[in-house]
């Protein structure tokens, strides 16, 4: 039996979206992750290309997913979606899911510095991109780390986390989560250190979409999406924190009511759908998440 860590988020609501006037479906998993939402559009799609940049992970799902015959596995950033397909001259997609973010499969068994719950080496890498969570706490300068808690940690003591940081690399260089997960919470005032969310949390939050550039290529990939559907074609989209939702929103408003060169989309759900509490009692990981879904107007 493998070892199974993620459990698919909103599974119920996805399966709901997927559309049945499609004679051939062909449908995107752009986040495959250890393949809990794939195991599902395989059923009901007649063929389902999924993503993952991370190929680790790729593999526990393949296994997973070993007896579908209807799955081809792209190990790349979902970004190339747009060449991708057009590359591998797949026709046009009715379904589409993004369950963004990263699986807890990276917090509980990567063991390439997610958590600082673990004492492992500061890595935080998805992909084989070249700059690791160790560059970021230790080569970027003062300013550089400033403006990354600010801009992808949203945090208010951003000026503050960053000299602290930079005071106890001068000393010895930062190598472990716990190490840096340490001079966090001695950084923290002492009111604060055992909040409900860890003070670290939006640090290491920062310093993982930093490493895999994820919010550059979430817009990125945006932008590629009109082309790839078929007319109605549908889109899931599932995010967990702000920033990576308000990308999906601002992106999904300027292309919604007005046509413009990105395309034009109709709103499904008016208002975002969130976890029930009988689910976010049972896999508690979901309860951040907030699904849109969109379809594609020709
Ligand atoms: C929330 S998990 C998906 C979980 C999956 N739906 C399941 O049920 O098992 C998100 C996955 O997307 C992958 N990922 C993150 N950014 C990506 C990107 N830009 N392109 C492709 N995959 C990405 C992560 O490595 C992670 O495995």
């Amino acid at each position: 039996m493998m070892n199974i860590v993620h459990t698919p988020v909103m599974l119920n609501e996805v399966i709901s979206f997927i559309p049945n006037s499609f004679d051939e479906l062909i449908s995107v998993d752009a986040t495959l992750g250890e393949g809990g939402h794939s195991e599902v559009l395989a059923q009901k799609s007649n063929h389902l290309h999924s993503f993952e940049r991370d190929a680790e992970i790729l593999k526990i799902a393949e296994k997973r997913l070993e007896n579908f015959n209807n799955i081809s596995y792209h190990n790349t950033t979902y970004d190339n979606i747009k060449t991708s397909l057009p590359e591998a001259h797949v026709g046009k997609v009715g379904f589409m899911l993004f369950d963004l973010g990263v699986s807890l499969y990276h917090f509980k068994e990567a063991n390439r510095g997610f958590s600082f719950k673990d004492d492992t080496k500061l890595d935080m890498r998805l992909g084989i991109n070249d700059k690791s969570a160790y560059d970021v706490v230790n080569k970027y300068s003062q300013k550089e780390l400033e403006d990354v808690f600010y801009k992808y940690g949203e945090m208010k003591n951003a000026r503050f986390m960053a000299q602290a940081i930079v005071d106890a690399r001068s000393k010895t260089v930062i190598e472990t989560t716990k190490e840096l997960e340490n001079i966090i919470f001695h950084n923290t005032r002492k009111e604060n250190r055992y909040n409900k969310t860890h003070p670290a949390t939006l640090v290491f939050q920062a310093i993982r979409i930093e490493v895999n550039n994820e919010i550059n290529i979430l817009e990125d990939a945006l932008k590629g999406i009109y082309e790839c559907l078929a007319d109605k074609g549908i889109v899931v989209f599932m995010s967990y924190h702000s920033l990576e939702d308000r990308a999906v929103k601002q992106y999904l408003k300027a292309n919604e009511k007005t046509r413009n060169k990105d395309g034009l989309f109709r709103l499904i759900n008016k208002h975002v759908l969130i976890p029930t509490d009988e689910e976010i009692k049972k896999n508690p990981p979901s309860r951040s998440c907030k699904m849109r879904i969109v379809e594609k107007v020709v």
